[in-house]
């Protein structure tokens, strides 16, 4: 309605200052008119005099006519009566016409009106229909913005609430989840100390399907393991106390065994210390075990002076045998002993070194009764030789005394033959009681510090020049000093081992003589060795025996002879079988 009121103002305002309403000026005011409502595209335009003349009329054609015909001459009177503007609305068939109409000031005289300007504006109902739903709208606009700030309010409100809510129940799922870790670590705990206290019966039972769970089950697993190896443990220990005593006992036992046997017994670790040294040995050898225990052997050895252990155990040493027997001369407490001494290398199942035992046994007493038995039978041999040549004798005499009393006419012929056979048999009984005293009354030696070698040499030269086949070496130790000996006696034993020497080679082969000096034990070690017929192993142990011979002429006497003076230089002899073939006699001196 503004829009159509302005429209119109400003029309009658042009008119007004065009002065157009002078007859002259009608044709400028129609054609303004007619430009005027189109630039305001307005439904129509009228203007009337002040006499309500229609002066001009423009209209739209679009709007239709019957709207615009409806009757206007009220609204033009009252304006032109009233001098001030006015405006109308008209129900139409298809519409509403709004019309204002503004009066037009006079140019002549002032404050009166020279006529009207009539503007016409056309709501067609379709924008009515618009318009009001746009008015509506407003309203409901309106009454909604009223409501803007409760519902605001009530917004904020909302998300304050679920925020809250929210907040709420992710702090309870926080705690829930921290209690699904912490219940179970808590337990964890428990159980460690528990089972550090050492109560393996702890089982934690959580339920829970995530990684505390699989810890959980992990944790029982090797509780139960745990639990498991334990008893393993315990019953290995009650059966390794079983077999420790098991084993004790058996030490014991054979403790009880090496302490009560007869024989000595000593043994060396693999240090080389002395672990056992069981009463026998120190009753044989005169020593206090404590003495000896947990010495270094050759410490020991050499304080006691056992020279036969020490040479046995350095053979074993060096040559790795596993069992070495000889037998040799101990001083003990300044009296020679006989000793047989055997040793063997100890192992274990898995065939590991342990060292050596010595098992010995003082052989004096039992050489001594073998020696008086050995002269029992001398005894009986030589009686038996002796009576041998006397049945003839005491035959011949008996017979020569008949037939000398009967006058025998042969008497000549049988006293040629009985005193032939006398004499004989004498002969015969006298060469024996001389070898046989010679044994027996050998002087005692008559020692003097003599070189070895020059004795040696002689013999060598000796028997060099009567044995032409005979190939002798000699290997003589220049560092050997002069030992003391009888050199009458050590002729004779070299005399006696060649003379057997050169028999069991039949007079033919090599015979060698070495002597060498071993100043650690103050010995010199001599050898003379063949290559004849050997020793025949059954005679090793009578050789030195004698009357032991195998020879249809021997005496038997020989090698007792050697014996006899190599004992009484304070030496020792023994016989072995040389390598490949042939025999060795073997002797050492003290120097
Ligand atoms: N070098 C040797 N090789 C082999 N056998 C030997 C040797 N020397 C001694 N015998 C053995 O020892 C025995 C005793 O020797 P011996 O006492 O000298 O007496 P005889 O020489 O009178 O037999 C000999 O009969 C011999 O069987
Ligand atoms: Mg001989």
């Amino acid at each position: 309605m503004s829009l159509a009121v302005n429209s119109a103002r400003a029309i009658s305002r042009e008119i007004f200052r065009e002065e157009m309403l002078i007859p002259e000026q009608r044709e400028l005011l129609i054609a303004t008119i007619d430009r005027k409502r189109a630039e305001h595209n307005l439904a129509g335009v009228e203007v009337y005099s002040s006499k309500m003349e229609a002066l001009t009329k423009a209209v739209d054609p679009e709007v239709p006519a019957a709207v615009l015909d409806l009757p206007i001459g009220q609204l033009v009177l009252q304006v032109l009566k009233g001098k001030q503007e006015l405006t109308s609305v008209q129900e139409a068939q298809s519409g509403r016409l709004i019309r204002a109409g503004i009066p037009i000031a006079s140019n002549v005289r002032r404050g009166e009106v020279d006529g009207v300007v009539v503007v016409d504006a056309y709501m067609p109902d379709s924008l009515l229909a618009k318009m009001e739903g746009i008015a509506r709208q407003y309203t409901e606009y309106r009454q909604i913005k009223a409501l803007k700030n409760p519902i605001k309010a009530g917004a904020y409100l909302f998300v304050a609430v679920i925020t809250v809510m929210i907040l709420f129940s992710a702090t309870w799922f926080g705690f829930y989840v921290a209690r699904g870790i912490t219940v179970p670590i808590q337990r964890l705990a428990e159980a460690t100390e528990a089972i550090a206290q050492g109560d393996l019966n702890v089982r934690i039972e959580v339920k829970a399907a995530d990684e505390i769970g699989t810890l959980v089950e992990s944790f029982n697993r090797m509780t139960a393991d745990l639990k498991g190896s334990k008893s393993n443990l315990e019953h290995a220990n009650v059966s390794l106390r079983q077999s420790n005593l098991e084993l004790d006992r058996r030490r014991a036992y054979t403790e009880a065994v090496v302490d009560t046997i007869a024989a000595g017994v000593l043994s060396i670790d693999r240090a080389g210390l002395i672990t056992t040294f069981n009463p026998s040995a120190e009753r044989i050898l005169g020593v206090p075990g404590e003495q000896v225990r947990n010495r270094p052997v050759s410490d020991a050895f050499k304080e006691l002076g056992l020279d036969l252990f020490q040479s046995t155990y350095d053979r074993m040493l060096a040559d790795g045998r596993d069992g070495l027997s000889v037998e040799g001369p101990v001083e003990v407490k300044g009296k020679f002993l006989t000793i047989g001494l055997h040793g063997s290398r100890m192992k274990d199942e898995a065939g590991r070194d342990l060292g050596f035992v010595l098992v010995f046994e003082d052989l004096t007493e039992l050489i001594k009764a073998q020696k008086t038995a050995a002269w029992q039978e001398v005894a009986q041999r030589i009686a038996h030789e002796i009576k041998n040549p006397l049945t003839p004798i005491q035959l011949s005499a008996q017979r020569l005394r008949k037939k000398f009393f009967e006058k025998s006419p042969d008497f000549d012929g049988i006293f040629d033959e009985s005193t032939q056979v006398i004499v004989n048999e004498v002969t015969s009984l006298k060469r024996m009681v001389d070898e046989f005293s010679k044994f027996a009354r050998m002087p005692a030696p008559q020692m003097a510090r003599e070189s070895l070698d020059e004795v040696i040499r002689k013999v060598v030269a000796l028997y060099s020049g009567a044995h032409r086949d005979v190939q002798f070496e000699v290997n003589l130790d220049e560092t050997l000093p002069p030992l003391n000996l009888d050199r009458e006696q050590m002729n004779r034993v070299f005399v006696n081992l060649f003379d057997n020497a050169v028999q069991a080679m039949n007079h033919k082969g090599r015979l060698s003589v070495t002597t060498k000096y071993e100043p650690k034990r103050h010995r010199a070690v001599i050898t003379v060795a063949d290559d004849g017929m050997g020793i025949n192993p059954e005679d090793q142990d009578k050789l030195f025996v004698p009357y032991f011979s195998r020879k249809r002429t021997g005496t038997g006497l020989g090698l007792a002879i050697v014996q006899r003076i190599i004992t009484d230089h304070d030496g020792h002899i023994r016989a072995a079988n040389n390598e490949p073939k042939g025999a060795v006699f073997t002797f050492e001196l003290p120097v």
